[in-house]
């Protein structure tokens, strides 16, 4: 199977060098349910501001054909022709609002922070896990019933990885792209905003 590892600096935690964003999935092998339970144990055990915990997911999976097929209606058209295959898909909310009902400004932060536990929980079973921006924010908010107060973030597929054959040609091409990230310098400053740190 493809792996594409991190080109880091120094050496990272194997979980965090390994992980990277396949797009082809074995639609042929289930996730196991205790694995699902705990990648989203990993998200609901994230820190988040005040303990608020804003995140909320809505789960799919391919045991289920009529719910994987209107989670998978939520992607758009272009990343469809991946996710399809992932055997859990995963909509990702955050409410905007504490539990007064105050407006709560860290609660996409705690979101992120979330599925970042989650998609490390996952790497570490074993699993891949693509998120998706790319998906139909109004549609999905209609077809959940999801209230006013919470927004509709991410969603991402998680499965084991298969071979890139079954991807069609210009993601099977995009599936070898190397991995690519800015230099440190560029996002790493001390004393004043731009000013790269020395390291
Ligand atoms: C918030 C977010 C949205 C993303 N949206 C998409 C998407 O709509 N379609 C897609 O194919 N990949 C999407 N990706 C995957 C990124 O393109 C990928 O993580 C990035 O290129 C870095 O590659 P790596 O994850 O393999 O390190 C998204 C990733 C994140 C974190």
């Amino acid at each position: 199977m493809l792996n594409k590892p991190a080109q880091s600096a120094r050496d990272l935690h194997p979980i965090i060098r390994d992980r990277w964003s396949p797009r082809a999935f074995d639609a042929s092998k289930p996730v196991p349910q205790d694995a699902l339970i705990s990648v989203l144990e990993a998200a609901r055990w994230t820190a988040s501001s005040n303990n608020v915990q804003p995140w909320r997911f809505i789960v799919a999976t391919s045991a289920d054909a009529e719910g994987h097929a209107k989670a998978l209606a939520g992607f758009n058209e272009r990343n469809q022709r991946w996710a399809k295959n992932a055997p859990v898909l995963i909509i990702a909310l955050y409410r905007t609002v504490n539990d007064q009902g105050a407006p709560n400004g860290a609660s996409a932060y705690d979101l992120g922070a979330a599925v970042a536990q989650a998609v490390l929980q996952g790497t570490a079973l074993g699993l891949v896990v693509h998120q998706a921006g790319g998906i139909e924010k109004d549609k999905i908010r209609a077809a959940y019933n999801i209230p006013a107060d919470t927004e509709v973030a991410v969603a991402f597929a998680l499965g084991y990885q298969a071979d890139e054959s079954v991807l069609p040609d210009d993601l099977r091409e995009r599936e070898h792209a190397p991995r690519a990230r800015k230099d440190m310098s560029e996002i790493v400053f001390a004393g004043s905003y731009g000013t790269p740190a020395k390291l």
